[in-house]
């Protein structure tokens, strides 16, 4: 696998304020990268460094193999910014078609290019229409559109549903995917922490301008478990879990890493050891749970249902 953003402990201060600390970091061609933080972690500050529109004060940095700020390679990066305001006096298709133009699509691709782009983000019939008279979630509907003008290999976006409806967030799931199956490679800053779960394949959480955790959604949540309660845990059935990675406890045995295909054949083993079983209850830690285990004091830790597997 190829990376297609590198970064070496980027860093970023503004006078005093440490935006970016320490940023090492790498992501790979075609994946969706969910990149996770507190508000004020760094997140749009390391978007805008690797995009070359903020300098960074230490670090270095590529993206494509190129160094930050390469005007051609720019051409193969689409980019929804957080804070979006798009022209207000041009309309959707003027604003469209400056971007293609910006992007250099050829002139014959970019009315069909323009075209389904329009149709993919529901702006067809608004197509007309100046970006000024657009609800906030249209502008950033469109600003998603901007995006993928001349189907960039890289795309980031900023926190893409923050004006989204629950349709709209539906649909960028939608979008993230049809990606992901081109081949493009997806940056994605995002507080909708089941959005990332559902769509991500790595994911890095970064707090104070560091990563505090990264890795695939498996590595970072641990793998699935099984707690089953049963009337009595028998002698039997405390040596059943001894042959396994489980733990007892006094009305249930918690099966650890477990391979979901195997729960079947695991509850049939238990009946046939005897047990009286009363409830089967799978565990999975949410990245949510994750996000706050990672963040928070453990005074404040919310996770003390949850079993730590490692
Ligand atoms: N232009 C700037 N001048 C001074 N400080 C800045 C500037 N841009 C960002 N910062 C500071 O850098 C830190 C990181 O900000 P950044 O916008 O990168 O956070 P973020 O992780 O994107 O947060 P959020 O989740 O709220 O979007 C903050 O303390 C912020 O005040
Ligand atoms: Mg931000």
């Amino acid at each position: 696998m190829t990376a297609v953003i590198e970064t070496r402990q980027i860093g970023k201060a503004y006078g005093t304020t440490v935006a970016l600390a320490d940023l090492t970091m790498q992501v790979m061609r075609g994946e969706i990268f969910g990149f996770l933080g507190p508000n004020g972690a760094g997140k749009t500050t390391a978007v805008k460094v690797l995009l070359g529109l903020v300098l960074p004060t230490q670090g270095a940095a590529a993206i494509l193999g190129k160094p930050l700020g390469d005007i051609p390679t720019r051409r193969q990066i689409g980019y929804l910014p957080e804070l979006f305001r798009y022209q207000e006096w041009l309309t959707a298709r003027e604003l469209l078609n400056a971007h293609a133009s910006l992007m250099e699509v050829p002139q014959l691709e970019r009315r069909p290019q323009i075209d389904a782009i329009l149709e993919r983000i529901g702006l067809s019939d608004r197509h007309r229409d100046r970006v000024g008279t657009f609800s906030k979630g249209m502008q950033q509907r469109l600003g998603l559109g901007i995006a993928l003008i001349g189907q960039p290999e890289v795309i980031f976006l900023d926190e893409p549903t923050s004006a989204l409806d629950p349709v709209g967030r539906a649909d960028v799931r939608a979008l993230l995917l049809e990606l992901r199956a081109k081949g493009t490679t997806v940056f994605l800053n995002s507080h909708m922490l089941s959005e990332v779960e559902s769509v991500c394949d790595r994911v890095a959480v970064i707090d104070k301008g560091s990563v505090v955790a990264s890795g695939t959604l498996e590595t970072l949540l641990g793998r699935f478990a099984l707690r089953v309660r049963m009337e009595e845990i028998t002698h039997a059935i405390r040596g059943f879990a001894e042959r396994y990675d489980a733990a007892i406890e006094e009305d249930a045995v918690l099966f650890y890493g477990l391979d979901e295909a195997r729960v079947p054949d695991l509850i049939a083993q238990l009946v046939a050891a005897g047990a009286r079983i009363t409830s089967v209850e799978p565990i999975r830690r949410t990245l949510e749970q994750r996000f706050l285990e990672l963040l928070q004091k453990p005074d404040e830790d919310t996770t003390d249902r949850i079993p730590r597997f490692t």
